[in-house]
């Protein structure tokens, strides 16, 4: 609910109030963000004082105390006078770089806004918008400040809209999605971090005065910090505590940044990283910032991860296979890398047989010259001397065995051993008259490019016209370099980080658009562009290149906190694991997978015995509880970064009156000390029967726990299914 009063404007969600305020000089002040309150003005605690070195603005005349600098703003002005992160830095002709606001207005809308070419949370009546309107009148340049408010979901969505209102073209040198000012308080600030197979794993420090950021300039979001994070109190814990989620819906450069300040104030801003950024804006042309979105819960992380959840499933992800089960699917790509043949992958599909397997995924090295990693990528047809009469041919094979089938392609990249870089050399970012840096022996096709746009679309086209394709992997294996476009001016190429984000997403789209029944997961060297951007275009990501089941436990628990189950790709691989050599046991595998988009990674065509059985099993099973993991609560009973015994989580349906349980154990050490697991999220009054035997009341399971059985060995699991009786 959105209140207007007296130049006071209140956001109302379910559980949670944010409130904003133009006073007398027209400055917009962030008044509040928090537990739900009634609709007053909230900004009279807001001190007045004379600081030494905070100036004032014209306006304020001889009144010392008043200054941008002090004062809580809802989107910060840059170079007059307030010091903390600038959220805007405009350059107008005459090379001044301020950016002073004030507001001229606001608007009131039913529904969402939606932001042309670029992710952002949808529906309809459900929502509410609020514009509001500001100005830097010296450089005619107009800001709008839009709000989506989804309030059953406690979500709060951000863009900001800058337009040239002048005669004279003005840059833009930096637009950030949101800034969110706090008086006072001690917050932690906790980030997702890691690197290429150990994605997302939390970070969680006090702020200190000062900067402290994270972001990525590698053209993606990036393995090594994900743009979603968290303010939080200090005792803030999963069930309790003041907490704050701030998500980009952006897939290219980021930067999160918080601030701490001699008075002790504390600023969060996020968005397009300013490093290369710059964006010129002719007269009348507008820039549109990538959306941010924000959970506020007051009690504690599983709330806010329940909100942005729901929000996520409901309002973002465009899934072709909405409320019907995702195929489980088998993958080539750990069992033969580049080394296949057609007979090799029918061989691996007949393993399938038999198992509730039901889609088969052909991953990398199926076209061009493609027997390893240094050529064939932009050469988009088949390999003949691999798979002889195509993919009319092998398809048609596949589907006789009962599977759909899926196919992996990597469209931004080009090597420059292919048929495409030998006749479009100069599609591929880079500097002229400098040498390319290779990345994974390849080069980024420039996506700023309509022509490279149209050449990838038409190519991608004819792949999925040739055949019964209801899948694609979509996959990009590298950073970007050496970004310049021959498509852009030298005085506009700050604008190429973004066009090629804007390019992917309308290439992505354009698929979208024809070919409305194909599912598309999204990949990059495992989970190196997993953000809610991609979610729009790709409902599932895949999340590590690290398929260990050990390891898994900790990406997938960082990948939790704002990004549901459903989106998270999981396969069961073979051991001794590639990237860590445990040998975790089969059915520990299955547990990990199964909480994410559950599959296969391995060579079917050579198990036997008792392990087929029991991926008969697993498959049976996921098929039981698959609602669960797509529409359940989703509650983190432990961490695996804790020194505890194990690691265990729970989906918990939406009624409450299911819930599948799964634990994890770490190495074993002699004596264990017992444990019972406390579990979340159930019906205190109901009585759940557990795996089909004894039954509990629902208070007693997560006041008392349930008796946790000693698990002897390194890396064993449980699961317990819940029903209520
Ligand atoms: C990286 C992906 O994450 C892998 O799953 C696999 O598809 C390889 N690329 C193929 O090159």
């Amino acid at each position: 609910m959105i209140v207007i009063k007296d130049h006071v404007f209140t956001l109302h969600t379910r559980r949670t109030s944010y409130q904003m305020k133009a006073d007398a000089y027209r400055v917009l002040l962030h008044t509040y963000y928090g537990a739900r309150v009634g609709d007053a003005d909230l900004s009279y605690p807001i001190r007045y004082a004379d600081r030494g070195f905070s100036p004032n603005p014209s306006e304020a005349g001889d009144w010392r105390e008043y200054s941008l600098d002090t004062l809580p703003q809802e989107y910060s002005s840059c170079g007059v006078g307030d010091y903390r992160i600038p959220s805007l830095e405009l350059e107008p002709q005459d090379g001044s770089h301020l950016a002073d606001l004030r507001c001229i207005g606001y608007e009131r809308r039913s529904g969402k806004y939606a932001l042309e070419g670029l992710p952002a949370f949808f529906g309809g009546e459900e929502w509410e918008t609020l514009v509001v309107f500001l100005e830097d009148a010296a450089a005619h340049v107009g800001v709008e400040l839009y709000y989506g408010v989804l309030e059953e979901r406690d979500l709060i969505t951000r863009a900001v809209r800058v337009v040239n209102k002048g005669d004279k073209p003005v840059r833009l040198r930096r637009a950030a999605s949101l800034c969110l000012d706090f008086d006072g308080g001690d917050w932690d600030f906790v980030t997702f971090d890691g690197c290429h197979v150990m994605e997302r794993c939390p970070h969680r420090t006090p702020l200190r005065h000062g900067v402290q950021s994270v972001g990525s300039v590698r053209g993606t979001s990036s393995h090594h910090h994900n743009p979603f994070v968290m303010l939080c109190a200090h005792d803030a814990a999963e069930d309790h505590g003041l907490c704050y989620g701030a998500m980009l819906l952006y897939s290219g450069n980021f930067e999160a940044a918080a601030e701490r300040t001699h008075l002790e104030n504390n600023r969060l801003v996020m968005g397009i990283n300013p490093y290369h950024f710059c964006y010129t804006l002719a007269p009348g042309e507008a820039f549109t910032t990538p959306e941010a979105a924000l959970v506020c819960s007051p009690d504690g992380f599983a709330p806010m991860t329940h909100q942005y959840h729901r929000a996520i499933r409901e309002h973002l992800i465009r899934d072709p296979l909405k409320g019907t089960r995702r195929p489980v699917l088998i993958n080539n790509w750990e069992a033969t890398e580049f080394h296949f043949d057609a007979e090799k992958l029918v061989e691996i599909a007949q393993g399938a047989v038999g198992l509730g397997i039901e889609m088969f995924v052909m991953d990398d090295g199926w076209f061009g010259s493609r027997d390893t990693d240094l050529s064939g990528l932009g050469d988009w047809s088949v390999n003949l001397k691999k798979l002889p009469g195509g993919l009319e041919a092998l398809v048609p094979r596949i589907q006789a065995l009962g599977m759909k089938f899926g196919l992996w392609v990597e469209p931004e990249m080009v090597s420059e051993d292919s048929a495409l870089y030998r006749a479009h050399p100069d599609w591929a970012l880079g500097v002229p008259g400098r040498p390319q840096t290779r990345g994974r022996s390849q080069l980024v096709l420039d996506f700023t490019r309509e022509d490279v746009r149209d050449y990838i679309c038409k190519a991608m086209c004819q792949v999925l016209d040739s055949a019964d394709i209801s899948y694609i992997k979509w996959d990009m294996n590298r950073s970007l370099s050496d970004v310049w476009s021959a498509a852009l001016p030298p005085d506009r190429q700050g604008e190429a980080y973004h066009r090629y984000v804007l390019g992917l997403y309308e290439v992505l789209e354009r698929l979208r658009t024809r070919y409305p029944d194909l599912f598309i997961e999204g990949c990059s060297g495992g989970g190196g562009r997993f953000d809610a951007g991609m979610l729009y275009y790709t409902p599932q990501i895949w999340c590590s290149d690290n398929t260990d089941a050990v390891d898994r436990l900790r990406i997938q628990y960082g990948t939790s906190f704002c990004y549901p189950a459903s989106t998270m790709g999981a396969h069961v691989s073979a051991v001794p694991n590639g990237q860590t050599g445990h040998a975790t046991p089969m059915e520990t595998r299955g547990v990990v997978a199964m909480s994410g988009t559950f599959g296969y990674e391995m060579d079917l065509g050579t198990v036997t015995g008792e392990e087929r059985e029991t991926i008969a099993r697993q498959v049976q099973q996921y098929k039981e509880h698959w609602d669960l993991v797509e529409s359940g609560d989703y509650y983190r009973l432990s961490s695996p970064f804790d020194e505890g015994p194990y690691t265990a989580w729970a989906h918990v349906a939406p009624d409450r009156r299911r819930a599948l349980v799964s634990l994890v154990t770490g190495t074993m050490h002699a004596a264990p000390p017992f444990s019972t697991l406390r579990l979340k999220g159930l019906d205190p009054d109901l009585c759940y029967r557990v795996n089909g035997k004894e039954s509990y009341r629902g208070d007693v399971l997560m006041q008392v726990g349930y008796p946790v059985p000693i698990l002897l060995n390194d890396y064993q699991s449980m699961q317990l299914v819940l029903e209520a009786e």
